[in-house]
Order: structure tokens, then C-alpha cells, then sequence
């Protein structure tokens, strides 16, 4: 398979490490490794001890059991051997597509999203097809339409909850109809969770698809609720026996098993994971107060539908050209936005990103700038 390039990355390979301020970025703020030691009395000295050898291929027993104690136990629940650690959101992405579809499969991606969720399924030969949110309505995403694009061939839906770009956050009923859906055809799906947790109403936090639906595969992250990308450590999580054979006998042709001081760190974060959520979901609150105060003032040019979760949100800049807008700002002001061609969007949104703590100094400088 030759995937396309990858959009994101080529345009953070570009600007990401020489640009000022970073306006897009889509994780939250990071910390040091002492910072992160020193949630946990002993843990400092402990570190210091681990052993550097090979880990368990699945991830360690212990890190897995506390990645399934973060899911609330709907349904059966989840158990420590349904969690299969993986380097990052991205390596499981990859290998639940390769372990999941055949060429000629129909695949049914929530739109517009993070490219790898279409682009690995359409390297392997899959059909991709657009389930498409719509702006006019928050981004929503219709239930009836999905139902309508499924076919005979079709293997998978994609989505993305809460989702990168717009902060789209489906409500329990959309969610329930998509998994009647799903179940209805006995097709996988594959839910992207990595911003769960940062629910600014926590009212509002669905279960995961996997607590939901027997076969669903949820993907999980320490990368961005958790602002520790560093670490690259993600997961998936699932009910179903066979998917979880498949993607661990794949990852022997892949990172074959984590980075062993990655695993102590990571289970150091989970067992503070709630402490770690409400210090950036503090973070996100300040600065999404900056951002409705900014998009009052500059109502003419920018319309903004307020996210519901996550760190990032996708305005519009009414008379387009963003792209060269962005290209300005980055060169003239040090200011980073994404264009929303990257997500082959179009050529009026833009991603911005509000979980770092040097937010309201960057968007002052955007302001400055315009
Ligand atoms: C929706 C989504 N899924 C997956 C990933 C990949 O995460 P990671 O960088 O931790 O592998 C990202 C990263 O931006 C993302 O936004």
C-alpha cells in the first residue's frame, strides 16, 4: 500500500518547530517528566529502577488494566486483555484498518476528519464514502443518512467523537442510532475517542462505542485530554475476540511492544488521569472565553460554532482565502493557523487549537496581526 502524504504533518513538518505561536495545535499543554513524576509520592525513585528491556508485546498488564478501569463498566464493561496498547493513536489506526478490511470493502468515515482515518483504508483498496457533517447545523451528523450509504460491501463505519476539527460532540440518541445501525448490519465500528474526557458539560460524556457495542473498537490516547504526546502511548479497546487477535499478531510487524519508559510514565498518568483531564479542561475553559470574546468583536469576518469538547474548533473566515491568510500570518506574525485544506474542506474554515497555556499571548498576536 503507498498512502497519500499526509497533510497535517507535512504542514507542521513545515511551520510546527519554527513558528512563534502555535494557534492550532490540537493537544493540550505537556509537561516535563518531573512534572508528571511528581503526581505520585516514590514515583521519581521508581522510575529511575525500570528495568529497559523488552515489554509485553499487548502492553503492560498493569498499564492495561488501569486504561480498562478508565471506561465506566456499561454493559460488560472492559476488561485488562480487551486493551491493546499501541505507539500513539496513529500506529492503531493503522493496524485496526489493515487488520480490519479487504480491498473492495465500502468504509464509512465520519467527514471532514483526521486524514488517517480515511487514507490507510483507501491505500489497503477500500471504497471510502463521506459520511459528511454539516456546518449549518454544528457540524452535526444526520443518522438517516448513514443508513442510506450502506451497501451490501460495507465493511466499517468511522467516527470520530469528539472530533477533530469542528469539537463536535454527538448526542446520546445520534450515538445509540448509530450503533443500531452498525449492529443492524453486523458491521465494525471504529470509534476515535481521543479527546473523550475533555467534555466541557461532563453531563454530556458518552460511553464509549465499545461499552456500547459488541463490536466496536474504541481508540484512546494519552496525546491530547492528557497533553502527553510524548509519550506515545494509545490503545484500543474492544469486546471482540477477533479483531483484538488480529491487530495484536500485527503489531509484531510493527513496534512489536512499547517503549518500556513510556509504560512507567503512562501508568503514572492513568492513575492521576482525572487530576491530569481537569487541569487542561481548566486550560480549555480559560481560553475558549478568550475565543467567544474575540469572534464577538470580529462577528463580520469570522463565523464560529462554539465546540463542545475537545481542545480545537474549525470558524469559518467569511471571505475565504484562508490558505493564503495563514501563509501571511505564519511568515509575517509567527502565528500558526491550519487552513481547512488539509482536511479537504474547502478554502474558508481553519482549525485553531486553544489547549496550551500560552493561548491568550498567541491570540493576541493574531489579533495584532489582522
Ligand atoms: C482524531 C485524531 N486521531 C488520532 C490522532 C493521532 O494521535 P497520536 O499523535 O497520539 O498518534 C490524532 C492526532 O492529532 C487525532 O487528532
Amino acid at each position: 500500500m503507498r498512502p497519500e502524504p499526509f497533510k497535517i504533518e507535512r504542514y507542521f513538518a513545515r511551520y510546527e518547530f519554527t513558528t512563534r505561536y502555535l494557534l492550532c495545535a490540537s493537544d493540550c499543554e505537556a509537561m516535563t517528566v518531573d512534572d508528571l513524576l511528581a503526581y505520585e509520592p516514590g514515583a521519581a525513585e521508581a522510575f529511575g529502577r525500570h528495568w529497559l528491556g523488552y515489554t509485553e508485546s499487548p502492553g503492560d498488564p498493569a498499564l492495561r488494566a488501569a486504561i480498562a478501569a478508565t471506561y465506566q463498566g456499561i454493559g460488560q464493561g472492559i476488561e485488562t486483555d480487551q486493551v491493546l496498547v499501541h505507539s500513539g493513536a496513529e500506529e492503531a489506526i493503522f493496524s485496526f484498518m489493515n487488520c480490519a478490511l479487504e480491498p473492495g470493502d465500502r468504509v464509512i468515515v465520519h467527514s471532514p476528519c483526521y486524514q488517517s482515518l480515511q487514507e490507510v483504508a483507501r491505500a489497503l483498496g477500500a471504497e471510502v464514502v463521506p459520511w459528511q457533517a454539516d456546518p449549518a447545523a454544528g457540524w452535526a451528523l444526520d443518522p438517516e443518512a448513514l443508513a442510506g450509504l450502506i451497501t451490501p460491501r460495507t465493511r466499517a463505519i468511522v467516527v470520530n467523537i469528539p472530533h477533530n476539527p469542528t469539537g463536535y460532540l454527538m448526542p446520546d440518541e445520534v450515538q445509540a442510532a448509530l450503533v443500531e445501525t452498525a449492529r443492524h448490519h453486523g458491521l465494525w465500528l471504529f470509534s476515535d475517542e481521543v479527546y473523550r474526557g475533555l467534555e466541557y458539560d461532563p453531563a454530556e460524556r458518552l460511553p464509549a462505542a465499545c461499552e456500547r457495542y459488541e463490536r466496536a473498537v474504541s481508540l484512546g490516547v494519552l496525546s491530547k485530554t492528557y497533553g502527553l504526546p510524548g509519550l506515545r502511548i494509545g490503545w484500543i479497546a474492544t469486546r471482540e475476540p477477533e479483531i483484538l487477535g488480529r491487530m495484536a499478531a500485527f503489531k509484531d510487524y510493527l513496534t512489536i511492544c512499547n517503549s518500556a519508559p513510556s509504560e512507567f510514565l503512562a501508568r503514572v498518568a492513568l492513575r492521576h488521569h482525572e487530576a491530569i483531564a481537569e487541569r487542561n479542561r481548566g486550560i480549555v475553559r480559560d481560553n475558549l472565553a478568550l475565543l467567544d470574546g474575540f469572534f464577538e468583536r470580529r462577528a463580520e469576518r469570522f463565523a464560529w460554532v462554539r465546540p463542545r469538547a475537545g481542545a480545537i474548533a474549525f470558524p469559518e473566515y467569511r471571505p475565504g482565502g484562508i490558505e493564503a491568510l495563514a501563509r501571511d500570518l505564519a511568515e509575517r506574525a509567527e502565528v500558526l493557523l491550519l487552513p481547512g485544506g488539509v482536511y479537504d474542506a474547502g478554502d474558508r474554515h481553519f482549525r485553531l487549537g486553544f489547549g496550551r497555556r500560552n493561548f491568550p499571548e498567541a491570540l493576541a498576536a493574531l489579533e495584532a496581526a489582522l
